[in-house]
């Protein structure tokens, strides 16, 4: 068994991750490299959603019954172990969304409606970049087309990284938001957070970050980062899916307006106008993902029994591994960062002319679960002349020898297609 320095006991690990177990294909074996688009849960996890709707289930906020009080504090204790979790001052700045998506399109919302001084309107500029997932883009051409204001982004060098040598010219003093992807989840490049937030502090922007990559894969800091807004996703970290998160600064959720209107984000209600409850509350209109924030209050719990630090480091080993056997594929292309410095554990890669779709199918043939297609990141595709990639993404139980079975699967891909 191939041994590297920094990895985790897996086989422990995966003793925890039931469906981990699962024989797919004639008695193969599930090889699960698709970790980019969700992970799978571990057992803590699903016994605390069954746990909740077995002993607790009521709605939260609402009710004087024993049942609406435990469910309320399992609620939010969630949001304390979500606070907890990325270094937040305050659980107030803590707001939970159905998933990244959702927290992304209510940092766009919030500025689309807001007065001055965050106000987007048409003599001001958004940045994005070309990196990023369509959930960080469609909202800021979404608010572009409604407010008039300019859409602008930074480019990708060849080698998978954003180009930031014109980074005074795509920053300006008409910069409202520049938001962009701390992991990419196509191009697995972690990208300098320190010299854009710099220069958007110059100018007196605020920033956003997406974390979806980054918060399941690494320690997450949101005031180390010194960012404005943090969106993340449950489903990705061991948790359920139908729970996100969006962190934003005090004083902001404070001052910005709710984007969606309805029960327990109210204070008063007249039939001419209503006031609104403090933060979180304010945006998290109607009933919430109750059980689901709990669900993500377990897989914290699960992800901080083993640490995040061990995590980094055992995804660094892995990736710095793949990279090594990626390379010893014929007519392989990784369509991003070909070392393991400055990159996520998602590596993205062509093999000669044969489709995607074809390599991932081949590879499901012997039971090796991969992404193929444009990741909801269609602009990288068109900046490289691909119509798709082939996708492998690795988690904390994924061990060395998936990757070589990995690999023999692409000489295998390579055999059959000729
Ligand atoms: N954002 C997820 C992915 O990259 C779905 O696969």
């Amino acid at each position: 068994m191939t041994q590297l320095p920094g990895l985790l006991d897996t086989e422990a690990i995966r003793k925890d991750f039931p469906v981990l177990d699962r024989v797919v294909h004639d008695g193969r074996k599930l090889v699960y490299l698709d970790n980019a688009a969700t992970s799978q849960k571990p057992r803590q996890v699903l016994d605390a959603l069954s746990e909740y709707y077995e002993r607790y289930n009521a709605n939260v906020h609402r009710g004087v019954h024993v049942l609406a009080e435990e469910a309320t504090a399992l609620y939010e204790g969630a949001r304390d172990k979500v606070a907890e979790f990325i270094n937040a001052p305050s659980r107030d700045e803590v707001i939970f969304t159905k998933n990244a998506s959702e927290s992304l399109n209510l940092v766009a919302n919030m500025l689309g409606w807001a007065d001055e001084p965050y106000r987007v309107d048409q003599d001001t500029e958004i940045v994005i970049t070309e990196m990023e997932h369509h959930s960080n883009i469609v909202p800021w051409q979404l608010l572009a087309q409604r407010t008039g204001a300019k859409l602008k982004w930074f480019g990708l060098t060849d080698d998978g990284r954003l180009d930031l040598s014109n980074i005074d010219e795509i920053i300006t003093e008409k910069t409202k938001i520049v938001s962009f992807v701390l992991v990419s989840n196509i191009l697995g490049t972690v990208n300098p957070v320190e010299t854009i937030i710099r220069r958007a502090q110059e100018v007196g922007a605020l920033v956003c970050i997406d974390a979806s990559q980054a918060a399941p894969h690494m320690p997450l800091d949101v005031q180390a980062l010194q960012a404005d807004f943090v969106a993340f996703t449950g489903h990705k970290m061991c948790g359920p899916t139908g729970i996100g998160v969006l962190w934003g600064r005090q004083e902001l959720l404070e001052d910005l307006p709710p984007f969606l209107g309805g029960g327990e984000m109210i204070e008063t209600v007249s039939m001419h106008s209503s006031t609104y409850a403090p933060a979180p509350h304010k945006f998290e209109a109607g009933t919430p993902p109750i059980a689901q924030a709990v669900g993500l209050g377990a897989a914290i719990d699960y992800l901080n029994s083993i640490g995040m630090d061990r995590i980094l480091a055992h995804e660094h080993a892995l990736t710095e591994y793949a990279v090594r056997r990626l390379a010893e594929v014929p007519d392989l292309r990784i369509i991003g960062p070909t070392t393991a410095e400055d990159r996520g554990a998602a590596i993205s890669f062509t093999l000669g002319d044969i489709h995607p779709h074809d390599v991932g199918q081949v590879l499901d043939e012997q039971g090796i679960a991969v992404r193929v297609g444009h990741h909801c990141a269609r602009p990288v595709c068109l900046r490289y002349g691909i119509p798709a990639t082939t996708r492998a993404s690795f988690y904390l139980y994924s061990s060395p020898a998936e990757i070589d079975a990995l690999v023999d699967g692409l000489e295998h891909v390579r055999n059959f297609f000729g």
